[in-house]
């Protein structure tokens, strides 16, 4: 027997908690011990100003902070040792340090630094020139944007930051970063430089021609390098009129359109000391406010991944396209050589037309076109810097000479999260299809949640993330992310009055105005809470509650009396298979029913919340709320037999996962119907977006297994081996974005990388596997693996706040074996498919199981 390990202790949802805003973090430590049934009886913490604190609990995640919340700038070592109720022990866990960045707005000291309106339009640098004495103890720069930015010292870039700092509600909420540079800089002569390029911030954002300049006119670049030095003094240089401005080689810089960079036009070495600058312009200073600025809650975007091309194809005009293999978001780097002056060409689509051409129409007003004009001489290495694009092809055109396959590699960009969960099953298809999700959850998570990562759109819309929010915890380390973009939710929603149907919001025909719209709105409470089911993270939803309880107000003040919200324009069952493809919203599930079933749902998870956070009095009223609204659902959409208004898939799913039915046969009667309309529509899927996540489920819970099965495993059209039969590398927005000869929906939106219908991998993990939270955080797991469908093996596993957890089965003839790993710390239910009916208990450690099935 090995006595327990503690890995390192990690604070908050942070991968790298340099700089963080949180003043007492809250503390978190994986166990490792192969002692069965190990939980932790107490904790002993060590920070390194000399705290020692023994507490007597069984809590591992989310703790805490022992001392004094930290001060600006401090920096604290923490490690942890545990106890176990068995009277093991560990050692002490390694160091981790954390370190808070500037907490206060009266921290900053730095001004916005602008170009000149004149040197607008491209990729404007900045720089400045300063000496430093030695020997130098640390640096630090605090560093954010309005615009994008890219930051260097001497020369290097000071990070690997893609589009930062990321897309918030920047009136609201601007996110800055911490940077160490101790190590690039040096005695004497140095120089910071920047290069600013519209973003978010001032280039062109939506649909319908979507809005430019929508936060400002002016980029501006705000930045703090403090140096602290040996002899106990600090200096600190800040963004203000010193600087100096001048064009660069970006020409043009768009989101949608993409970049211009003409490499002649680089200053040589303009980024390091020496450089004349006496011709630049003096740069501007624009007042800012630093209430706004925020430390970042999860990781940035990076280059996460590149992709070799797989075949270089060749259009119908000659044109060379290059086929990734993959759908992505990302860009292009190349490496080419040629004459100066000479220009490269790429464009990238999502898929090709007919003849093979790219198809761009589906990218709407997204050009998603990059050139580069060659310096000249040496090879160059070129990638974008201020852009991105969701594509699977590239047509390169104007290369000089000929194009080797390895010239060309494709840059996977997205928030660099933990990979924490993974499923696989012994039918390919099906692991092609959840390797799909996978990757359109990489293409919609670059800084925030989004539908789609390459037409003129690309907004933070809240009935996607809703939908696909349980499968992308378990899938990713998302808790960060979703956190910063709640709060951009509740401070939108506080301004407006309602949950806009995206976040950040921004005004764009038709949405002039913020209409509360079901199912979208209710990500105000539905993704603070699933998050909390998944880390186990109630400080989040407390933060949230007041959001969640305003969302939730608002929507009762709707429905009034009657408790039935069937009123105003609403999305309703999106993009079901009946809804024609110019009107997505004319699907065959009555909008008022949707919207009723979601203040139902919505108010018991308040209700949920509220209980947790210790507010009984809340918790029964709004359980009240939620009783009445089921109830008037129940009344005004059901039949004494349980047959509910439409009859449609996706109104008994609502019906049933929701619980908005009264008394058992009426809930049978409905299970019934709902798997007599799968049956009878060939067990073709009929849902849109608010359907498809609980479809499955609503089949299991009424004892229809087999049919949810069947469900998932169609080929036919619709359903969500189809797209995979087509070729899909990623989730389409439609269950037909491509049609089944081959030519691409007619639909002006139509995308190949939406993650909503996705939301499936999530019904994959719980009930394929059968890996599912039984409490917050998978404190304690249920398993219950649903063998089914004529697969013989299926495998999920997640990397829990206590460690990884796994369940994985396999049929050899009539025998099942199962096995399951609970991590230390926790608990788990199992549930085998071959009775017994009550569920076996067993603590962590690896468990297998036999059974005749
Ligand atoms: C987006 C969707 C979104 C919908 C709602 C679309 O244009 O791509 O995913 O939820 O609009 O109106």
């Amino acid at each position: 027997m090995t006595s327990p390990n503690v890995d390192p202790v990690t604070f908050e949802h942070h991968r790298d908690p340099l700089g963080i805003g949180e003043p007492a973090p809250r503390l978190s430590w994986v166990v490792r011990t192969d002692l069965r049934g190990w939980l932790q009886q107490a904790y002993e913490i060590e920070t390194g100003d000399g705290t020692t604190l023994r507490v007597e609990s069984g809590e591992s995640v989310l703790v805490p902070w022992p001392g004094e919340p930290l001060r600006s700038r401090e920096r604290r070592g923490v490690r942890v040792r545990v106890h176990g109720r068995d009277g093991s022990a560990s050692d002490w866990s390694p160091w981790s340090w954390v370190e808070t960045g500037l907490l206060h707005p009266a921290d900053w000291r730095a001004g916005a630094t602008a170009p000149p309106a004149d040197l607008l339009g491209g990729a404007p640098l900045l720089r400045r020139d300063f000496t430093a004495r030695a020997p130098i103890s640390s640096a630090r720069l605090y560093v954010t944007a309005h615009g994008l930015y890219e930051i260097e010292l001497n020369g290097r870039t000071v990070d690997e930051d893609v589009l930062a700092p990321g897309w918030t509600s920047y009136h609201h909420r601007l996110r800055y970063r911490t940077h160490d540079v101790t190590g690039l800089l040096r005695e004497g002569a140095n120089t910071i430089g920047a290069t600013l390029a519209d973003g978010w911030y001032r280039g062109r954002i939506g649909f319908h021609g979507g809005r430019s300049g929508v936060y400002g006119d002016r980029l501006a670049l705000i930045a703090q390098l403090e140096i602290a030095y040996a002899d106990g003094t600090a200096e600190t240089l800040v963004t203000d009129d010193a600087w100096r401005c001048a064009p660069g080689p970006v020409t043009a810089a768009s989101l949608y359109d993409g970049e211009t960079h003409d490499a002649r036009l680089l200053p040589d070495g303009w980024s390091a000391p020496g450089f004349d600058d006496s011709a630049w312009a003096p740069a501007d200073l624009l007042s800012h406010d630093p209430a706004l600025l925020v430390a970042p809650t999860g990781p940035p975007v990076r280059r996460v991944e590149t992709l070799a091309p797989a075949a270089a194809l060749t259009g119908p005009t000659g044109e060379t396209i290059l086929d990734f293999g993959q759908n992505i978001a990302g860009r292009l780097r190349i490496r080419v050589q040629g004459p100066a002056g000479h220009t490269v060409s790429l464009r990238h689509a999502e898929v090709l037309d007919d003849d093979g051409s790219l198809a761009l129409r589906p990218l709407r007003h997204a050009a998603a076109h990059d050139t580069y004009t060659l310096k000249g001489g040496e090879p160059e290495e070129w990638e974008p810097r201020f852009t991105v694009h969701g594509f699977r092809y590239a047509q390169v055109d104007g290369w000089p000479g000929s194009l080797n396959l390895d010239d060309v590699v494709a840059v996977v960009c997205h928030t660099d999260m933990r990979r924490t969960g993974d499923f696989t099953s012994s039918d390919p298809g099906l692991n092609r299809l959840h390797d799909n999700v996978v990757w359109s959850m990489r293409g919609n998570f670059v800084d925030l949640p989004t539908d789609c990562p390459q037409r003129d759109e690309r907004l933070g819309w809240t009935g996607d993330i809703q939908v696909f929010a349980p499968a992308a915890s378990f899938l990713y380390d998302c808790a960060g992310p979703l956190t910063s973009w709640l709060a951009d939710l509740a401070a939108e929603q506080t301004e407006l009055g309602t949950v806009p149907v995206f976040v950040p919001w921004i005004e764009l025909e038709p949405f002039r105005d913020v209409l509360p719209t079901a199912a979208w709105g209710d990500a105000a409470v539905v993704v603070p809470w699933t998050i909390h089911r998944r880390t186990g993270d109630l400080g989040l939803l407390r933060a949230q509650y007041p959001s969640m309880t305003a969302w939730v107000d608002q929507i009762t003040a709707l429905a009034g009396d009657s408790h039935l919200w069937d009123t105003g324009p609403q999305l309703g069952d999106w993009l079901d298979p009946t809804a024609p493809p110019e009107r997505p919203f004319e699907a065959q599930t009555d909008p008022g029913l949707v919207a009723t079933a979601y203040l139902a749902h919505s108010a018991r998870l308040v209700a949920e919340s509220a209980a947790l956070l210790g507010r009984p009095g809340d918790a029964a009223r709004y359980h009240a709320l939620a009783d009445r609204a089921a109830a008037a659902f129940d009344t005004a959409y059901a039949t004494a037999e349980g047959k509910v208004t439409g009859d449609s898939q996706t109104a008994y799913a609502l019906a049933l996962r929701f619980g908005l039915l009264q008394g058992d046969r009426r809930r049978e009667h409905a299970g019934e119907r709902l798997a007599e309309l799968v049956h009878a529509n060939g067990h073709r899927i009929g849902t849109g977006f608010v359907g498809t996540p609980l479809i499955c489920d609503a089949l299991t819970d009424a004892g229809a297994l087999e049919d949810a099965y069947r469900l998932l495993l169609q080929t036919e059209c619709p359903s969500w081996l189809y797209a995979v039969t087509m070729g899909a590398t990623t989730i389409w927005e439609r269950w037909d974005s491509l049609l089944p000869d081959g030519t691409i929906n007619p639909g002006e939106m139509t995308s190949f990388n939406h993650y909503a219908l996705g939301a499936v991998a999530d019904w994959m993990h719980r009930v394929i596997a059968g890996l599912a939270p039984a409490e917050p955080g998978y404190r304690r797991l249920t398993v219950r693996p649903r063998p089914g469908g004529g697969l013989t093996h299926a495998r999920a596993c997640h990397d829990t706040p206590y460690g990884r957890a796994e369940v994985s089965w396999e049929r050899t003839g009539a025998r099942l074996t199962i096995e399951v790993v609970v991590p230390p710390n926790t608990t788990a239910a199992v549930h085998l498919p071959a009775g017994p009916d009550h569920p076996i208990e067993v603590g962590s450690g690896r468990h297998l199981f036999h059974q005749d099935v």
